[in-house]
């Protein structure tokens, strides 16, 4: 019997520590622990023992049980780890590996040529405004000299919201100047880029929606000369050092004098082609200094202040900036057309 116990130890042990799986513990629990079990069954003999030796094999046999469940509890544990880390290590993840790219757009070139002129100006103490597309005649003309009567507020030419002609989309940012002669302290240097509304029919080179960046500065003997330079030194940072400018004498009911700045054609370098329509120039903005007469109707003293402004077409800008041939393309907004910036 001794014997037997001692068999049954032996094998239990280095078969529990040999299984594989739960299933196969569960099979050698029965088998040897269990009610028909093989340790049941030399139990079952023990009433064949003599008085005397039954406490000693009686304790032998409860010391193989304690064995055989210590083994059997180990080898659970034991296989529960390997299981778990096993799991683990399935579902690791490696955050080291990169991640899938997210596919960006690009600037719109009305956009970087924004950006490009808004760094420019900044770098020159310009602040950046913003003001309403929604405007009131009275800062889209009146203030700005253009009387009743004026040809461009004519109804064929402007958005009204109303029959008294009060309300309209503004045909040029040029009233951001008188918002900001009536809010700003002076001196004033200021940019004021948006849309602006005029009916136009959709060509090559129109749009009745389109985009100017009106500058003005307003300080102590500001002259023509300071806005020949400032424009100068704009055409050169966005088109490049050496670029040649133009000043033509224009008119402007709200600038005296006035002028408007051509830039030479980039594509013939101004013997004349289709880009330029044969010019050899390409017409960028209206500018003058202001009248005075405006400076009175906010309230500067045109004695003591003097200043200048200009309006320059963005698309155009753009246009010439990234050497775009049809306004169109610029709103169209096709995706083959827009990779190439
Ligand atoms: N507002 C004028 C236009 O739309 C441009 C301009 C702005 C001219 C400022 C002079 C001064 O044509």
């Amino acid at each position: 019997m001794k014997e037997q116990l001692a068999k049954i130890r032996a094998e239990a042990l280095s078969a529990l520590e040999n299984a594989r799986d739960s299933a196969a513990l569960d099979e050698l629990r029965v088998k040897y622990l269990g009610k028909k079990g093989e340790l049941t069954a030399v139990l079952k003999q023990m009433g064949k023992l003599s008085a005397e030796e039954r406490p000693a094999m009686g304790q032998l046999a409860n010391e193989v049980r304690a064995a055989v469940e210590g083994a059997l509890e180990t080898a659970t544990q034991k296989l529960e780890e390997a299981a778990l880390s096993a799991k683990l290590k399935a579902e690791t993840v490696d955050v080291t590996i990169p991640g899938r790219p997210i596919r960006l757009g690009r600037r719109h070139p009305m956009n970087a040529a924004l950006e490009e002129i808004k760094e420019i100006f900044i770098g020159m103490g310009f602040t950046v405004l913003d003001g309403p597309e929604i405007e009131l005649a009275e800062l889209n003309f009146d203030r700005l000299n253009a009387e009743e009567g004026h040809p461009s507020r004519d109804w064929s030419d402007t958005f009204y919201f109303d029959e008294d002609s009060r309300v309209m989309l503004r045909s040029q940012t040029s009233p951001m100047q008188v918002r900001a002669m009536d809010t700003m302290e002076l001196p004033i240097r200021i940019i004021a880029p948006g849309r602006v509304y005029r009916k136009d029919e959709v060509d090559a080179t129109h749009s009745p929606m389109f985009h100017q960046v009106e500058g003005m500065v307003i300080d102590k003997n500001v002259t023509m000369a300071d806005l020949k330079g400032t424009l100068n030194l704009l055409a050169e940072q966005l088109f490049g050092a050496g670029t040649v400018t133009r000043f033509r004498p224009h008119h402007f009911p709200f600038t005296e004098p006035s002028c408007e700045m051509d830039v030479q054609c980039h594509k013939c370098g101004g013997a004349g082609c289709p880009t330029c329509k044969g010019e050899g120039w390409i017409e960028l903005l209206g500018a003058g200094m202001i009248h005075p007469h405006v400076l009175e109707m906010a309230g500067i003293d045109p004695d003591k202040w003097s200043g200048w402004a200009f309006g320059m077409g963005l698309e155009r800008t753009a246009m010439r900036r990234f050497k775009i041939a049809d306004l169109r393309l610029i709103f169209e907004n096709d995706v083959r057309f827009l990779e190439q910036f």
